[in-house]
């Protein structure tokens, strides 16, 4: 059955202003030209402009590390980047262990050595619960990036396994939690080494820069003077 012909002639007209508009798309011309009235992008910057600024930018970041590896070089310093294989001298015995620059001595003997006597209680050293010796000094490990104890002594609460100082400690009753009691020994020993026959007054003042949060002081005083009245001291 053929169509009415008014209705023939609305589908042809429609099939041809379809078929222009197919035709004419997309437009010729991006809209971003458009808006900028000429042929490049309308930001105005091109991909050709990024790829020249880039080159711009490495050729100098290269320019700048070359100066200041030079001027390390001159300065007989060296900057270290990267992880990076390490000997550490540890109660005694040499370690090889890797490290980034970032890594502190507390993190290297914890997670690579297993000595885990040392506490991680602060950031800031605050606690005394890193104490370590570093050539027969107390410091704090997590305050000391493990590539500065390159050729140094490191000494930790395990190496005082036989030590006077731990066994007062146990005899005095001197801890609860336990958690400064590593930093605490060391402190102690530390001390002691230094001044073998301190007095009580002086253990208070030279074991100030350690904390207990027990509160557990009268009796670690009390182990670090009968350690001097028992006179095992250095
Ligand atoms: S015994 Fe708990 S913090 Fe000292």
């Amino acid at each position: 059955m053929q169509p009415p012909a008014a209705l023939a002639i609305i589908w042809a007209r429609a099939g041809a202003l379809w078929l222009g508009a197919a035709a004419s798309w997309p437009p010729l011309t991006p809209i971003s030209a458009e808006r900028s009235g000429g042929s490049r992008p309308f930001s105005g910057f091109s991909r050709r402009d990024f790829l020249r600024g880039s080159g711009a930018v490495a050729a100098a970041t290269a320019i700048h590390q070359q100066a200041t590896a030079a001027a390390q070089e001159a300065a007989g310093t060296k900057v270290a980047a990267g992880k990076q294989t390490i000997t550490l001298n540890v109660n005694g015995k040499d370690h090889s262990v890797q490290v980034e620059p970032r890594t502190t001595l507390l993190e290297a003997l914890r997670t690579q050595l297993d000595l885990t006597g040392a506490k991680p209680i602060c950031n800031d050293g605050s606690s005394g619960g890193a104490t370590v010796l570093e050539d027969g000094k107390p410091i704090q490990a997590n305050m000391r990036l493990a590539m500065q104890c390159v050729g140094k002594k490191i000494q930790t609460v395990e190496s005082l396994a036989g030590d006077a100082v731990p066994q007062a400690f146990v005899d005095c009753d001197a801890q609860q939690c336990g958690f400064c009691t590593p930093g605490f020994v060391v402190a102690v020993r530390a001390f002691l080494n230094m001044k073998p026959k301190a007095t009580e007054e002086e253990i208070r003042a030279g074991l100030n820069g350690n904390l207990c949060r027990c509160g557990t002081y009268a009796n670690i005083i009390h182990a670090a003077v009968q350690v001097v009245k028992g006179g095992a001291n250095g």
